[in-house]
């Protein structure tokens, strides 16, 4: 049986990448609805929809767990999607938790870029007011940076003037930077460049992946298989089958 992967579009690559190194002999189908990306510039109800869509669309596909690679879906949907489906369902949360703690105790901000969409949503907002007990978490939405990712425009000097107009003056203020969007991990060369020292950038990737694996193991779902497993590729329900756009995804997953 596969993993489902779903996201807007590309971003929820970044999490199948951790996903694949921890465990590479699984079976994966992954659903990028690129044709409606973005996801997070629309209003809940039109995300919502996008997302049941996507996901009967994949519960057809014999999957025996589902990763919502994607912030903005998670925040719009997930709870109904797990009261509507039997198999488990894996969200994304932006690592505030880890973050504030970090910094609670140095004096430092953390800054926390997301679509803003997830920003705005009620899941984000009780997060924050969960852990951000010192009111140290600032939000920035970042809408262009999901454009160039679904161009693969991962680079170069426009994405970088984007980041230096959007990043706020004091940015020597944050002592982390946390990633509330999965296709932001695509652009982590360019913020490592552009950010001074001392800024930590963090995503919830790795930490989704671990949790995925723990509860696959607990649930006896984990593939007895040995060998590398298979992944297929679906944009917007039609299978991928061009060779250069694979390529592109793989690029991706096995940098
Ligand atoms: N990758 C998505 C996320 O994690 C959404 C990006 C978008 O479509 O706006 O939030």
């Amino acid at each position: 049986m596969n993993i489902g992967f779903f996201d807007s579009g590309i971003g929820g690559l970044s999490v199948l990448r951790e996903a694949l190194a921890a465990m590479p002999n699984e079976d994966y189908i992954y659903y990028g609805d690129s044709e409606n990306a973005p996801y997070g510039t629309k209003t809940r109800e039109a995300v919502r929809e996008l997302t049941f869509n996507a996901v009967r669309f994949l519960a057809g596909h014999d999957i025996k767990a589902l990763v919502v690679a994607c912030n903005t879906a998670t925040s719009a949907a997930v709870r109904d999607l797990r009261a509507k489906y039997d198999f488990p369902i894996v969200g994304m949360e932006p690592a505030i938790k880890p973050a504030v703690e970090k910094n609670s105790g140095s004096g430092k901000r953390v800054l926390t870029l997301a679509t803003a969409l997830t920003l705005k949503e009620k899941k984000f907002q009780s997060l924050v007011s969960k852990f951000d007990t010192k009111h140290i978490v600032d939000m920035l939405p970042a809408p262009k940076l999901v454009e160039f990712a679904e161009k693969f425009n991962f680079k170069g000097p426009e994405v970088e003037s984007y980041l230096k107009e959007i990043m706020p003056d004091n940015i020597d203020q944050y002592g982390t930077l946390v990633l509330g969007c999965t296709h932001f991990p695509l652009f982590r060369k360019v913020l490592d460049e552009i950010l001074p020292d001392g800024i930590d950038v963090i995503d919830g990737n790795r930490g989704t992946v671990h949790y995925l694996y723990d509860m696959l193991k607990a649930k006896n779902l984990l593939s007895p298989n040995t060998g590398k497993g298979h992944i297929s590729f679906f944009k917007s329900g039609v299978q991928v089958r061009d060779r250069a756009l694979i390529e592109k995804y793989e690029k991706i997953i096995y940098s």
